[in-house]
C-alpha cells in the first residue's frame, strides 16, 4: 500500500479547500500506514471513522462555498458527494463484521484501493471545474 503523493495537479488554488484535500489525503495516508503496519480492527475503524467525519464537514463547507457563489452544477456535485460518503460508510461498517485475518487483509486491501481513487479522482473529475467557475467572479 503507497502512500498518497499530493502533487499540484490536486492544486486549485483556493486555499481552503486545498487545505481541506491535503488534509484529507494525510488522513488517508494514516489510513494506509496503519493497515500496511498491521494494526487491530478498533484502530483502523477508528481511523475510517475520523476520515468520515472530516470529510463530511470539508464536503460541507464546499457545498456551501459553492451555494454561495451560485454554481450551477451544485445538485450533481452534492450527489456525487452523497455517493462518496455512502461507499465510505459502507466500507467502515463491514469492519464490525471482520473477524478473521485474512477476510481483515481483503477487506483493507479494498479499502485501501477505494481511499487511493475516491478522493484524487474527486478532486481532478468533480471539484476541478468549479475552479474556473469561482475564478470568474472575482
Ligand atoms: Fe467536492
Ligand atoms: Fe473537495
Amino acid at each position: 500500500m503507497t502512500r498518497i503523493e499530493w502533487t499540484d495537479e490536486y492544486k486549485l488554488g483556493l486555499p481552503a479547500m486545498d487545505s481541506d484535500h491535503q488534509q484529507l489525503l494525510e488522513l488517508c495516508n494514516q489510513f494506509l500506514e496503519a493497515a500496511q503496519a498491521g494494526h487491530a480492527i478498533p484502530q483502523l475503524a477508528a481511523l475510517l471513522d475520523q476520515l468520515i467525519l472530516r470529510t463530511r464537514a470539508h464536503f460541507l463547507a464546499e457545498e456551501r462555498l459553492l451555494d454561495r457563489h451560485g454554481y450551477p452544477g451544485l445538485a450533481i456535485h452534492k450527489a456525487e458527494h452523497e455517493r462518496l460518503l455512502t461507499q465510505a460508510n459502507t466500507l467502515k461498517a463491514r469492519y464490525d463484521d471482520v473477524s478473521q485475518e485474512d477476510e481483515l487483509r481483503h477487506l483493507t486491501g479494498e479499502t485501501a484501493d477505494f481511499l487511493q481513487s475516491w478522493l484524487l479522482n474527486h478532486i481532478r473529475t468533480n471539484d476541478r471545474p468549479y475552479r474556473p467557475f469561482l475564478m470568474s467572479l472575482s
